[in-house]
């Protein structure tokens, strides 16, 4: 890896990714993101503290730490990754008279939504970075207003308000099948008058579900809905969270599309709502064993064992979709270098995301000599059984696209320079970092493996 720009303007930050022969060794990657913003806003409308080991710190989730301490929620950092949250009850935060700042976190602010609409009586101001001001804010506002809160967005956008009340339960159908707008309407039924239900397109990941189950609250989970009934007090006491498989899957992709990999990914949230890229790529003939399988911080986990392998072109449809939504671009990359077409269905959410991920994927893929074409709701790409030949990407700001042109430069001919690169941030701080740790174990493993 080279590094250039970063001085003078760090957001301009360009690495050259050079190809790998193989990639050899094993690895563990930080805490899930969604369960560690969970971790901390549960942990704020807990009773007594909350404390959550393997805290997955990023750009994203050290803006949650600071939204709960603006509402006057002490959390208290030990080492890495262990923080202390001393929740303030279900209904004890305060407005702290000021805009709570939620950067470029989508999770922290539809989440943070559904808590504050029911904090009877205050009124709070949400804002965010340049792209999370331009995700749509009218998918949790609508039902949050049929709760009977009342938020003020900006065109469906941020800066919004959200002014608390007393809340009413509701049976809402999710016009999109979206984990964080499910989030806040189960958060703010937890102070509703009586039993809310939430209606899934199709599943969605349930952290929420299972961490409100965990701190007491009384939830029911059917095959497309889920229930919450108003709670009175919530304790978690211990969060552990597992490593984070959206952080597991460039690395994934990395040593099945490398000749001669070998890969283990230690201690890894294998929740099937999260996992929908195995099954995409086992499809396509991907060579990964789950092992040691055991739950992590109540959610099923494990280790992965990845080899390279060949790959054929399959097509993914809505169903999957939310199953894979954060790994849909390393799904194109995989698909440029098989065998055969490929098609994404269904995926119109991809639009709404950090970037245009259609868009953006496409354009970061096309020129390293990649087959793609975006589709109104997702993509078609005809696969070239070799490395791509690489070249320059621009992550745009996003942090998926940044790790998606690395890995296309280590699966490359001739490497592949990211422009952005500092936007890994966002979820993986150390992720450049961790790609040269294992270029290096690797280069090693070949020297010791050498008469
Ligand atoms: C998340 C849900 C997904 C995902 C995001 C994290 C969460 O968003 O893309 O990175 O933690 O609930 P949507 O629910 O909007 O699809």
């Amino acid at each position: 890896m080279l590094r250039d720009g970063g001085g003078v303007n760090a957001a301009v930050e360009s690495l050259l990714v050079e190809p790998v022969p193989r990639l050899v060794g094993h690895l563990a990657v930080p805490g899930d993101k969604s369960i560690s913003h969970r971790s901390v806003l549960i942990g704020a409308i807990c009773d007594g503290e909350t404390r959550v080991t393997g805290f997955g710190r990023s750009a994203d989730t050290e803006a949650t730490i600071a939204a709960a301490r603006a509402l006057g929620v002490d959390v208290y950092e030990h080492g890495a990754d262990t923080l202390r949250v001393f929740g303030k009850g279900l209904r004890g935060l305060r407005a702290p008279g000021r805009p709570i700042d939620c950067a470029n976190a989508g999770t922290l602010v539809r989440l943070i939504a559904g808590i504050l609409a029911g904090q009877d009586g205050e009124r709070f101001e949400l804002t965010g970075d340049e792209s999370l001001s331009r995700r749509p804010m009218g998918r949790i506002a609508e039902p949050l207003e049929r709760m009977g809160a009342s938020l003020e967005t900006t065109d469906g956008h941020l800066p919004m308000t959200v002014s608390g009340g007393g809340l009413h339960a509701i049976d809402y159908a999710l016009p999109v099948a979206s984990a964080q707008v499910k989030s806040a309407i189960l958060l703010a039924g937890l102070f509703a008058d009586g039993e809310t239900t939430v209606v899934e397109p199709a599943p969605t990941r349930d952290h929420t579900e299972r961490m409100l189950e965990a701190a007491g609250a009384s939830v029911t989970v059917r095959s497309t809905s889920v229930t919450v009934r108003p709670a009175e007090r919530l304790s978690l006491c211990e969060v552990e969270v597992p490593g984070d498989f959206s952080s597991a899957a460039p690395f994934v992709v990395a040593a099945t599309l490398v000749p001669g990999s070998e890969l283990h990914v230690h201690g890894v949230n294998l929740n099937p709502r999260r996992t929908g890229l195995l099954e995409i790529l086992e499809r396509m003939g991907a060579n990964i064993t789950l092992y040691n399988r055991r739950a992590i911080g109540g959610e099923p986990g494990g280790d992965l064992e990845i080899h390279s392998a060949p790959l054929v072109g399959t097509s993914v449809g809505a169903k999957e979709v939310p199953l894979a939504i954060d790994e849909l671009p390393l799904f194109a990359l995989a698909a440029a270098c098989a065998r055969g077409e490929s098609v994404l269905h269904g995926a119109e959410e991809l639009r709404a995301k950090e970037t245009d991920r259609i868009e953006a994927t496409v354009d970061a893929l096309r020129p390293l000599g990649a087959r793609a074409r975006a589709n109104e709701d997702g993509f078609s790409i005809t696969g070239v059984p070799a490395r791509l030949r690489g070249g320059r990407i621009s992550s745009r700001g996003d942090h998926r696209i940044a790790m998606l042109g690395a890995v296309a430069g280590l699966a490359s001919r001739e490497g592949v320079r990211v422009e952005g690169a500092d936007a890994v941030g966002v979820s993986f701080p150390g992720f450049f970092e961790m790609v040269e740790r294992l270029r290096r174990s690797t280069r090693n493993q070949r020297q010791w493996n050498e008469p």
